[in-house]
């Protein structure tokens, strides 16, 4: 996987990993639609499930014109970490993407089967970190993100990250149609980090009611807060509501806990980003990326006529 395979994409845009929400389904129909689709491997709760599904997904798309990401957390708190990097030697995802951590133990096995690192970072001084260890890529988390969300501007974290780093930008962060995509490709992406805009697709793993309110709802309806896991994120107020909390008056921000059982907060309490206007239905994923394209397309039209404008 090279940065010109990654050029090559019917769309510059992946699947963004979800916890609890991305598994084999949506990331073969990504693949298989012409995008890169991703997974976080905390979503597999066993190493031995994290290789069937690697297996799985390794063989269904081997022949799919778009790609595969495993996102893996690097901080120290991941006790399977050496299993999920033994994993990925085995199944070879052409991206892994590290999040909580330095990309660093990842480089090494991901260049040897000819893969690329991206670093999931939040903002200019962890971008550089990453730049430093060797990253091939960074991904940054701009502020309007569903789950832990960035603050910055994907317009001003692109073009800072840009200043140092030649090498691939993924941004994410409240892109959710193709006009957005061709904006930040403009900007100095090559690839976009969609996530919201996939919960809602008929392959994802999200429970069918977090599908509908997030069919149902707008920006207005999310809070930020870092009172649930320590980290600001971004969720949907009904679903702190339901579930006893006063969306309005959070708190204090939770200490921060890489350990424990993260899955007890998020299959209760659902995050989602400010792109939810862009919703209207429960779809197949291949739906969702014929929409992407038309507005991309479009959106790149307007962006040639005023190339064609300069010229005369
Ligand atoms: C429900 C949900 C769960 C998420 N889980 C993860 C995760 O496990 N690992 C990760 O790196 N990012 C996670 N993210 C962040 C996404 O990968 C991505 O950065 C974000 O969705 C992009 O913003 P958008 O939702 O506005 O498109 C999550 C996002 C959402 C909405």
């Amino acid at each position: 996987m090279s940065r010109a395979a990654l050029h090559k994409l019917r769309l510059p845009v992946m699947a963004a990993p979800m916890f609890l929400v991305s598994g084999p389904d949506m990331v073969i129909a990504a693949a298989r639609s012409g995008i890169a689709g991703a997974f976080p491997t905390p979503n597999c709760r066993t190493a031995d499930e994290l290789d069937r599904w690697m297996e799985q997904i390794a063989q269904e798309t081997a022949d799919a014109p778009g790609t595969w990401a495993a996102n893996l957390v690097t901080h120290s708190s991941n006790a399977r970490l050496a299993d999920d990097l033994a994993l990925v030697a085995k199944h070879k995802p052409p991206i892994v993407i590290t999040a909580l951590g330095s990309p660093a133990p990842a480089i090494n096995i991901v260049h040897h089967y000819g893969g690329i690192v991206l670093a999931d970072v939040v903002d200019e001084r962890l971008g550089r970190k990453a730049a430093a260890a060797g990253a091939d890529g960074l991904v940054a988390v701009a502020s309007g993100a569903g789950g832990h969300t960035g603050s910055l501007s994907p317009f001003a974290f692109i073009s800072s990250l840009r200043q140092f780093f030649d090498g691939v930008i993924c941004v994410g962060g409240a892109i959710a149609d193709g006009a957005g995509v061709a904006g930040a490709v403009a900007a100095g992406a090559d690839l976009v980090y969609l996530g919201t805009r996939f919960i809602a697709a008929e392959e994802s793993l999200a429970d069918p009611a977090y599908k509908q309110m997030v069919v149902d709802a707008r920006a207005a309806d999310l809070v930020v807060s870092a009172a649930i896991t320590g980290t600001p994120a971004s969720w949907l107020k009904a679903s702190l509501a339901s579930a006893g909390y006063d969306p309005d008056d959070l708190g204090k921000p939770a200490t921060r806990d890489y350990g424990g059982d993260p899955a007890k907060k998020w299959r209760d309490l659902w995050a989602a980003g400010q792109g939810l206007h862009a919703v209207s239905e429960i779809a197949p994923l291949a739906r969702i990326v014929d929409e992407l394209e038309t507005g991309w397309t479009a959106a790149c039209r307007r962006l040639a006529a005023f190339g064609d404008k300069n010229d005369t």
